[in-house]
């Protein structure tokens, strides 16, 4: 009986920013969970009831039945407050369901496809000596979180989406603003530090992108969102402002937790890093290993739209289910060892880390590919390396990894 009741104690951990600035502590519990109450109950004051799902095969199970399980309304944690009587204001492929999020996704998968993404190597590998370079240049020593994880990826997506070089900084601190907002060093502070504001700031900047681009179309993606039509109608502004959102968002602070969490992987697998200097080919497959252990996008909700079964509940329409990424990226019934990082790891690209089915994340060829590049320009260069202090962690529980990493190295 006490087991059971710890861990019933435990499912705070899903939502409590604090607990995922401890990663340790954090996936300590959530094995126990997945040991012993792998779709686990959670009230919390504050938060609608919902199940926390651990195990990778639950998640993957719900994921191929999007019909059952759907994204809309409100697919990541929320407090009530936050929740009631309110529709999102702007509408992303993340809250669309069915033929709706089909029709919108369509817009934008040509451009992600492997093909379209292998055009962009020689301008991704080219950032990548840019930012190893100007590492380089700070004599050293450097905050790799802050001086560079967090501006490459952001500038391989902006100019994907083809906006302005000014912007770059602007663009960096409303997306921040947006996912780090549970964590006080990041969210918005002042006035006007609802998360509406931040997204108000942003639909008004791409309002005036897009009106831009009807006029003046380019070939970059920005015009693609700007022009395209669904059943021969122009999308509406919130529509178009969801695809721009989306991908500004999406495309960069997730990438640079996966950068800069596998960074301290390799600093704390030290055998790793010697490994993958001495076989630089390795870093292709090592660019997943890193994406599972860091699961920089902790989770997903979903709303259950019919009974369904799986394992010993039955859950019924209308309930909140947590799709636990980061603890079915430490499944032990698919991951030997996991919470070793391992660059050999032969279905390290088996990870959920990306989500499944539907909404499989769309910026996962381009992702892999930047994380591959920087790794490739950095563990090539690098005569040493050494952490100056211990690395802080984002308080976030949806997208989150290290706030800051104070490194000396040597490069060449
Ligand atoms: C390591 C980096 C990244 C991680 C861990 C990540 C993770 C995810 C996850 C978990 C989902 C939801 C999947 C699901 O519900 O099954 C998602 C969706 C999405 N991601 Fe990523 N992502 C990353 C990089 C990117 C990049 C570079 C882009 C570029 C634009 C991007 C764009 C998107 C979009 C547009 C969606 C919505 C897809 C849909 O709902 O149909 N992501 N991502």
């Amino acid at each position: 009986m006490p087991v059971t009741t710890a861990v019933e104690n435990l499912g705070s951990i899903f939502a409590d920013p604090a607990a995922y600035a401890d990663p340790i502590g954090w996936h300590a519990a959530a094995k126990q969970i997945r040991d012993q109450s792998p779709i686990l109950k959670v009230a919390l004051e504050g938060y609608e009831e919902f199940w926390a799902i651990t195990k990778h095969a639950d998640v993957m199970e719900i994921e191929r039945n999007p019909e059952i399980f759907t994204n809309g309304a409100v697919p990541v944690l929320a407090l009530l407050a936050d929740v009631a009587g309110s529709e999102a204001p702007v509408k992303t492929l993340i809250q669309m369901d069915g033929a709706q999020h089909r029709s919108h996704r369509g817009i934008v998968n040509e451009w992600f496809k492997p093909r379209n993404v292998k055009a962009m190597q020689s301008r991704i590998d080219e950032l990548a000596t840019h930012y190893v370079d100007q590492m380089a240049s700070l004599g050293g020593q450097c905050d790799f979180v802050n001086d560079v994880a967090l501006h490459f990826p952001l500038k391989v997506i902006l100019s994907i989406l083809g906006l302005p070089e000014e912007d770059y900084a602007r663009m960096l601190k409303l997306t921040q603003e947006l996912f780090g907002a549970e964590d006080p060093d990041i969210a918005r502070m002042g006035e006007d530090q609802s998360i509406l504001n931040v997204l108000l700031d942003l639909v008004s900047y791409f309002t005036d992108l897009a009106a831009e681009r009807r006029i003046h179309p380019t070939d970059d993606l920005s015009s693609v969102i700007a022009n395209a039509q669904i059943d021969d109608q122009p999308l509406t502004d919130m529509d178009m402002l969801g695809h721009y959102v989306i991908i500004a968002t999406a495309g960069h602070d997730t990438t640079s937790n996966a950068i800069a969490g596998g960074l301290v992987a390799l600093l704390e697998y030290r055998d790793q890093l010697e490994l993958l200097q001495a076989q630089p080919e390795l870093i292709d497959r090592a660019a997943d290993e890193f994406i599972r252990f860091v699961s920089p996008v902790k989770h997903f909700m979903r709303t259950c739209q019919a009974p369904f079964t799986l394992r010993d509940v039955t859950f019924q329409p209308g309930d909140s289910l947590y799709l636990s990424y980061a603890s079915a990226n430490r499944d032990d019934e698919v991951f030997p060892d996991p919470m070793r990082l391992d660059v050999l790891r032969e279905n390290a690209a088996s990870h959920l880390a990306f989500g499944f089915g539907q909404h499989f994340c769309l910026g996962a060829h381009l992702a892999r590919m930047e994380i591959r590049a920087l790794f490739r320009e950095l563990l090539g260069r690098l005569d040493h390396i050494e952490l100056v202090s211990e690395p802080t962690w984002i308080r976030s529980y949806f997208v989150q990894g290290p706030k800051s990493i104070p490194i000396r190295y040597q490069l060449h």
